[in-house]
């Protein structure tokens, strides 16, 4: 029988900045979700790719001194970039596309002209308002408080010749798809739609630009490109080969099963996407599928507010399977989720630590020590046993109904309610206690054994998706074939061997120590902040001129430093003794105690300003001010004492 095909994508992600934890989160899951579909034997096509056009892209290569496409291959494509990143996470999508890729562009070019023809596109003006980071077009009665709905920022007027999309036109349809099937989940999001974009009634959209030219240009009127939008929507078809001879997997994958994307973003995918393709006579993806963010101290995660984490230093602390199990296990998928370190290491410490590497370390270490790692076969089930054994049998259905409606979260806990029940059958069960008298209870403890290996082997199926490479460990360590690592294997007991070989590895999820892991992230995240930062910043030079006259009024002199002491109750303040040449010694007080040690400026020439009225500090004398050159170094303000050569003789004037 052929399989059953099942398309999933993610958005494709703009290449504009290094991508953080946000944007994991949704890969991560859509790749949960193509694993998951694989193992139930579906064949998958699973796309992700990236969104490469557009205005911000244009601005922000020229800020850089590159081409745009050099720009954005140096955050897709170059070592430590988008793909770097999906490899490092174990993302396994089978296709990754890019809007720049020729086929994507000719196939938009010729897709702009079909609507173009059959009339849906047209020529009109535009006049309205542009929010550039967004890239989106909106009316006046869209902005909110005046500004972009969607990030808040300031938007721009713009009025140019453009190109319209009839959307108005697929106003009627497009409702009745949201109200009236299950194309948009979860519902909340149908009436966020319904009220705020089509009640409100909606306009023709404006799908070319004049003002930039890094797009998909509109082939028969130079000077317009193509609305990015309109080229990164069509990306989910033209990547199976829709109006391009690259690809050729239009009529197994189309329509998709389910897009995959943020909330932001549902808008695009729910109402405009669906009306182009009603335009083009296409069908329909199934389903769309709105998340919800990851959000830090209740706020979005973005570049420029400077809250973004990096999944990479947490898959490197603690390990790509732990950061792809907390994502999916710590937030409702369709709702929004606050991101912190505790959050993270406690579920690691909770359900890895604990309850999961628990109970395959207690597993086989027992199965080691007590019958050296195997099994005798003939051991006896007990009534004691039905609670958990029963559980483990309807465990796989449970998880299915929810991996069925993307509750990515309901499903692990019915894994992890299984694995508690196993810990606890540990302790009901006693296998240290009946391990003591081997000949009257080996059998009994066989299988307790057993019935603990079982158990873990069926939860390590259905956490194959979430964490790839430390199940498989899992089934290394405790003896599981292939044949026992499949869907089918999970809904049946006794698919291990009764004389199940085990092998005890290492601790598959060490515990953290909270408080100082949550102190060397701390230390780590200044560190990087700082790193950040500019590495020198000098003042800008000043724009008031001083009259010549004025300037030669200032007395510059070499001093010989005698003497150099702390000023008492005082961390900032150094006492200087200085010979300036006249006989008398002449007292000045410097604030440089934080970049000098007294001692060290015993006898060094310095430069000090000799006619500035004397005042006082702490109670001492300051007669006039040596001279320094200071910087900011990675936001640290930084001070040289300006020292001249020793052979300038105490008081020599300079000019
Ligand atoms: N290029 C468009 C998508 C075009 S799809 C035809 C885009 N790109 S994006 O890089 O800005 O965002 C990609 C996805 O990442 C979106 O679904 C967005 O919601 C998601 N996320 C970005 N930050 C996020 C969080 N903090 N949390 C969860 N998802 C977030 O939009």
């Amino acid at each position: 029988m052929d399989k059953k095909h099942f398309y999933i994508t993610t958005p494709i992600y703009y290449p504009s900045d290094k991508l953080h934890i946000g944007h994991t989160y949704c890969t991560v899951a859509t790749d949960a979700m193509a694993r998951y579909k694989r193992l139930t034997g579906c064949d998958v096509m699973f796309l992700t790719g990236t969104d490469e056009h557009g205005q911000k892209i244009e601005d922000k290569a020229k800020e850089a001194g590159v081409t745009p496409q050099q720009f954005v291959d140096n955050i897709v494509t170059a070592p430590g970039g988008i793909l770097d990143l999906w490899k490092l996470m174990n993302i396994s999508n089978d296709r990754f596309i890019r809007t720049t890729d020729g086929y994507h562009v000719a196939a938009i070019q010729k897709i702009f002209k079909k609507m173009y023809d059959n009339g849906d596109i047209y020529k009109g003006t535009y006049k309205g308002k542009y929010c550039k980071p967004c890239e989106s077009f909106w009316t006046e009665s869209q902005l909110k408080d005046g500004k972009c709905p969607d990030c808040g920022r300031e938007v721009q007027d713009a009025e140019e010749e453009a190109y319209f999309f009839r959307l108005s036109k697929y106003a009627d349809r497009v409702r009745d798809l949201l109200e009236n099937t299950d194309f948009l989940e979860p519902r909340s999001r149908v009436h966020e739609m319904v009220n705020n974009f089509i009640k409100p009634g909606l306009e023709d959209l404006c799908v070319s630009r004049t003002s930039f030219t890094w797009g998909v240009p509109v082939d028969f009127d130079p000077g317009h490109v193509v609305y990015v939008w309109i080229d990164a929507l069509f990306n989910y078809m033209t990547a199976l080969g829709y109006m391009n001879d690259e690809h050729d997997d239009l009529d197994q994958y189309w329509p998709a099963d389910v897009h995959f994307v943020g909330k932001e973003i549902v808008r695009f995918h729910s109402i405009i996407w669906p009306a182009m393709l009603m335009s083009m006579d296409l069908p329909l993806p199934k389903k769309v599928y709105g998340h919800g963010w990851l959000l830090l101290d209740g706020g979005k995660m973005s570049k420029s507010k400077g809250n973004v984490v990096d999944p990479v230093i947490l898959a490197g602390r603690y390990g790509v399977d732990a950061l792809r199990f907390f994502l999916l296990r710590t937030f409702p998928f369709g709702s929004d989720g606050n991101f912190s370190n505790e959050l993270l290491i406690q579920t690691i410490n909770t359900d890895l630590a604990n309850d999961l590497g628990n109970l395959v370390s207690r597993t086989t270490a027992m199965a080691e020590k007590y019958f050296a790692g195997k099994l005798p076969a003939g051991h006896q089930a007990a009534d004691l046993d039905a609670a958990l054994v029963d559980m483990v049998r309807g465990l796989r259905d449970r998880y299915e109904e929810q991996m069925e409606k993307f509750q990515f979260q309901n499903a692990l806990e019915e894994v992890f309610k299984t694995i508690q029940r196993a810990n606890k059958y540990i302790d009901e069960t006693g296998p240290w206690a009946l391990a003591k008298d081997m000949e009257a209870n080996g059998a009994r403890l066989a299988a307790v054994l057993y019935n603990l290996l079982e158990t873990v082997r069926v939860c390590t199926v259905l956490l194959l998706p979430f964490m790839p490479d430390s199940c498989e460990k899992i089934f290394e360590q405790t003896g599981a074939a292939a044949e026992a690592r499949t869907w089918d294997s999970a809904a049946r007991w006794g698919m291990l061997p009764a004389d199940v070989q085990v092998r005890k590895g290492e601790a598959l999820f060490p515990r953290i120590d909270m408080a100082k892991e949550l102190e060397e992230l701390e230390k780590a995240a200044e560190e990087a902040r700082r790193a950040a930062l500019p590495t020198v910043e000098i003042e800008p030079q000043s724009d008031e001129m001083v009259d010549f006259d004025t300037f030669c009024k200032s007395d510059f002199r070499a001093v010989k430093v005698k003497d150099c002491q702390r000023v008492k109750k005082s961390d900032k303040l150094l006492r200087f003794t200085l010979d300036d040449g006249t006989g008398t010694d002449r007292q000045i007080l410097s604030g440089i105690a934080k970049w000098y040690q007294p001692e060290d400026l015993i006898g060094r020439t310095l430069v000090a300003i000799v006619n500035l009225p004397p005042r006082k500090m702490m109670g001492l004398q300051s007669c006039g001010m040596l001279i320094s050159a200071v910087h900011t170094e990675r936001g640290e303000e930084c001070l040289h004492l300006i020292m001249v050569d020793d052979a300038i003789p105490a008081g020599a004037k300079l000019c």
